[in-house]
């Protein structure tokens, strides 16, 4: 396929508590699906780069997010791809970095012009870049910073990560609030909640197996199949370990039983988005017709 040809599905990843599993499906699910041939670009819009140095770029050596965002350089000018020596990205996946630098962008954005509208900056550097990919993740911050917000006016998709643990559970809540915020007329009403991955799932413990059965009913609405994954991400401690390394786990224990839970689960998502799609499709040609 030639690029610039692609259906691009932009997907936010999100909740706004920290430590819930953001960074890590980012980084799997771009993987497992560039395992699957398609291509995928991660961008990572926290300060905190932990998308940068889980796929093992050190975050001040390159040019990235801050300098897209305060419109000094083409997300293409700043797109790690395979071609980049001495780095060794995931097969099909390239990154836009992200430094400490972004601690200044709202104070940049706002001396340049005293109107800018935070939560637009990443529509334009988006549109650029659709047709180039077939998945583009964000990867937000765990607090409500100008790119956290961008990321829901910019996406067509929103994932929820959440971990079976009430604190998680409850910024998953504020995400669904946040999602129907930007859903409004003037912002970005086709934005969809794809669905709700729950990962670091001891199945052992009885209280993690009540959260994913409250996280399944909660998602109910009106006898509408539950929006959370089938596939739910097993607590390893391989994950921790190949995110100081720098890799996914598809480099280095290819055959883990969470390497295969992400494979499964991409596939998972990557239905789900063509039959919504579809879905969508159909309800405009209807209004059309009708
Ligand atoms: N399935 C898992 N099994 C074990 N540990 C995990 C698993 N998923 C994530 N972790 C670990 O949990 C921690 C938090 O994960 P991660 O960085 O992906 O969360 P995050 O939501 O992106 O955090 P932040 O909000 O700080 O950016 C990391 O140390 C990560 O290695
Ligand atoms: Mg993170």
């Amino acid at each position: 396929m030639q690029d610039h040809d692609r259906i691009t599905h932009v997907i936010a990843v999100g909740n706004q508590k920290g430590g819930v599993g953001k960074t890590t499906n980012t980084v799997h699910l771009a993987a497992a699906l560039g395992q699957m041939g398609k291509k995928c670009l991660v961008w990572d819009l926290d300060m905190n780069h932990g998308a940068t140095l889980h796929l093992g770029v050190p975050p001040e050596a390159f040019d990235g997010t801050f300098l897209v965002l305060t419109e000094e350089r083409t997300p293409e000018e700043v797109i790690i791809t395979e071609h980049e020596q001495d780095l060794e990205l995931p097969e099909n996946v390239h990154l836009i970095p992200s430094s400490r630098e972004l601690e200044r962008l709202e104070a940049v954005l706002a001396a340049k012009d005293r109107f800018y509208d935070a939560r637009r900056i990443l529509i334009n550097p988006l549109r650029r870049l659709r047709g180039q990919y077939d998945y583009i993740f964000l990867d937000t911050a765990p607090n409500a910073t100008a790119p956290t917000i961008a990321s829901y006016v910019g996406a067509d998709w929103f994932v929820i990560s959440v971990i079976p643990e009430s604190f998680a559970l409850n910024g998953m809540r504020e995400c669904l609030k946040d999602i129907r915020r930007a859903r409004q007329p003037e912002l970005n009403p086709n934005l969809a909640l794809l669905g709700i991955i729950v990962s670091g799932l001891d199945q052992r413990i009885t209280l993690a197996r009540q959260y994913t059965a409250e996280i399944h009913e909660s998602f109910k609405v009106e006898g509408s199949p539950s929006r959370m994954f089938d596939t739910t991400i097993s607590r390893a401690a391989v994950i921790p370990r190949v995110q100081k390394l720098g890799k996914s786990l598809f480099q280095t224990d290819p055959t883990h039983k969470v390497a295969k839970q992400y494979l499964s689960l991409a596939s998972e998502m990557d239905r789900r988005v063509q039959d919504l799609r579809g879905e969508a499709l159909r309800a405009s040609k209807g209004v059309a017709n009708g």
